[in-house]
This record gives structure tokens, sequence and C-alpha cells, in this order.
């Protein structure tokens, strides 16, 4: 399998299992089969509300021993009601307390997007802590801390346009070392990958499969599905692959990360078995002709009229 590499010289297995969406009472299974059956690599985050039992299985089976701490990737991330500088610590520690680890490999800022410390969903434009009340730059400043102290490996950002990137970078010294973003075949964001690689900042792909299990407030009418579009189909089935195989494929092709959600053992594991397919070029072709910036996730949740992050993705 493809693997991503940090400045440092760590490395991530570019598959990995999405822990989003994934329901309490399966996810610590679903978290189990994985890394039983090769996964090293798992995307948690405190706003799943799922950690604790992602921590309940982490914790069986690393004292199993079968499979070491130190030979998994563990990602969590910031959630936006603790962007204050004195918030950000103790978030980070809470979710090293849930997920029962002493330091996580990856921490990134989920959103670039502040709510007031007691907000979990905002509900209208007083949730928010505006730009000047909660800057990017002293989050992110606290997330170096938080590496410098030892609490993470790495330290990133999520949900970052190529414009809030320059922005944080003209700030600090220390560049981010993910960008976890959506990305597929209908989102394939070519200039924000090449940017990322220019200043070698790796990159992840969300909701690779369209994430067809969001909760039906967060999907639009009509919208198209990756599973089942005639290209992708047409490909799985002239490799024998199933169409999340050949999603899966396809992100690892293009250099980056990629974290399927699954809580079912077979899917879990077919999608792992994703990196023995071969693509050639006309597939790749066929599906780099699918671009059509459609987003899944539109980010609307956090549009309330008039204040300071109406435009998230700088589209
Ligand atoms: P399940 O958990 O029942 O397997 P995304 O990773 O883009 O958020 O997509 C997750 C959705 O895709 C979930 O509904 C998940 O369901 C489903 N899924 C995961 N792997 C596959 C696969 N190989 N084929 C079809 N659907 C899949």
């Amino acid at each position: 399998m493809n693997k991503l590499k940090f400045r440092n010289g760590d490395e991530v297995d570019a598959i990995g299992l999405g822990t989003w969406k994934s329901e309490k009472g399966k996810v610590g299974e679903a978290v189990k089969i994985a890394l039983n059956s090769g996964y090293r690599h798992i995307d948690c985050a405190s706003t799943y509300g799922n950690e604790a039992e992602v921590g309940e299985a982490f914790s069986e089976i690393f004292s199993e021993r079968k499979v070491k701490r130190e030979d998994v990737h563990i990602t969590s991330k910031l959630w936006n009601n603790a962007h204050k500088k004195e918030d950000v610590i103790p978030a980070l520690k809470q979710s090293l307390k849930d997920l029962q680890l002493d330091y996580l490999d990856l921490y990134l800022i989920h959103w670039p997007v502040a709510f007031k410390p007691s907000v979990a969903a905002p509900k209208s434009d007083d949730d928010y802590l505006s730009l000047q009340e909660a800057p990017i730059i002293e989050t992110w400043n606290m997330m170096l801390e938080a590496k410098k102290q030892g609490l993470v490996k790495h330290v990133g950002v999520s949900n970052f346009s190529i414009k809030k990137l320059k922005i944080l970078m003209g700030e600090t010294e220390e560049v981010p070392e993910m960008n976890q973003v959506e990305l597929h075949p209908y989102l394939q964001q070519n200039e924000l990958l090449k940017f990322c690689k220019e200043n070698r900042i790796n990159v992840t792909a969300f909701s690779p499969l369209g994430s067809g299990d969001r909760p039906d407030g967060m999907k639009a009418d009509n919208e198209p599905s990756l599973l089942e579009n005639e290209v992708i189909t047409k490909i799985a089935k002239k490799h024998n692959a199933s169409a999340g195989q050949i999603l899966i494929k396809w992100s690892e092709y293009r250099g980056t990360g990629v974290i399927p959600k699954s809580t079912n053992e077979g899917r879990i594991k077919e999608n792992l078995e994703s990196a023995n397919i071969k693509l050639d070029e006309n597939d790749l072709k066929e599906i780099a002709d699918l671009d059509r910036h459609f987003r899944y996730v539109t980010g609307e949740f956090f549009v309330t009229e008039g204040n300071s992050y109406e435009n998230i993705y700088d589209d």
C-alpha cells in the first residue's frame, strides 16, 4: 500500500478507517475488525461522539499485544468550540482520555470556524466567535505547543482552502503537516492538491465514497451517487472489484490518504484490499473526467447570516 511521508520521515498507510457516522455500539467492533485485519491508520474526532468506545477497542487490542500502539497511526480533531488558546490542550487531553492513549499521531483543527466554548452546534450568529475573537494563529500556536509537549506527533488542519492555508502560513514558520478535505471523483480539487504538494502538506480524502449515510438534513435533493456512477461501476466490473474499492484505489493513486468509513465487517476488509487493485491509464483518464466540483459536505451548517464564516471553502 502507498504510504504518506511526513517531513520528519514518519509514515502513515494511505488507507485508514474512518469513524465519522459510525454508531455507538458498532464503532468499537469496527475498529477491532480493522486492526485485526491489517489497518494501521484510524481516523477519529471528538465531535463524532464515539471516541470513548473507540478507546475501549484500542485498549483491548493494544493490551493483547497482537498489534502495537506504536504501529498504528491515530488521528483526532479539535472541535470548533475549543479554538480559544486556553481550550486547545484541555480538548486534546479529553480526546486522549477517551481514546485511552498517551499521544496522538496527528491532531487536526477540524474546521476554520470557531464557536463559543459552550456551543456544540451553532443555531444563530451569537453562537460563533469572530475571526478577531479567536484568531486561527492562536489556535495553531497551541497545536504546536501540544506537539512540543509530546501530546501529538504531527499537527495539521482540515477543510482549509488554499486561501486559508496561505493566511496561516503567512503567520507561522511551522506549516500544517496535513490538510484533510473532501475529495472524490466529483470533487477532485486538483489546485488544492498541487498547492499542498508544493508546500509539503499531506492531504487526506474524506467522504471518498460519497458519505451516503449522512443525516438526511445534510443531503441535497437528487445528489449524485458515486458508488452507482456508471463509469465507476464499469471500471469495477472490469477489475472484478467493487465500486467502493475503485474509489479508494483512485485516492491512493493520487498520493492522498483516504479514510472510508464502514462498520460492516465485509466492507471494512474489502476497503483495505483495494490496495491490491491496479488501475490503468484509461481508467484514470475516465475518472478524471468525472470532476464536477460537487460537494457532499457543503459546510452550510456553519452559515448564519452575515457571520465571519459565510464562504467556508472560498469557492
Ligand atoms: P457501512 O458502514 O454500512 O459499510 P464515506 O466513507 O464516504 O463517508 O462513506 C461511508 C458510507 O459508505 C457508509 O454508508 C458505509 O456503509 C458505506 N460503505 C463503506 N464501504 C463501502 C463499500 N466498499 N461499498 C459500498 N458502500 C460502502
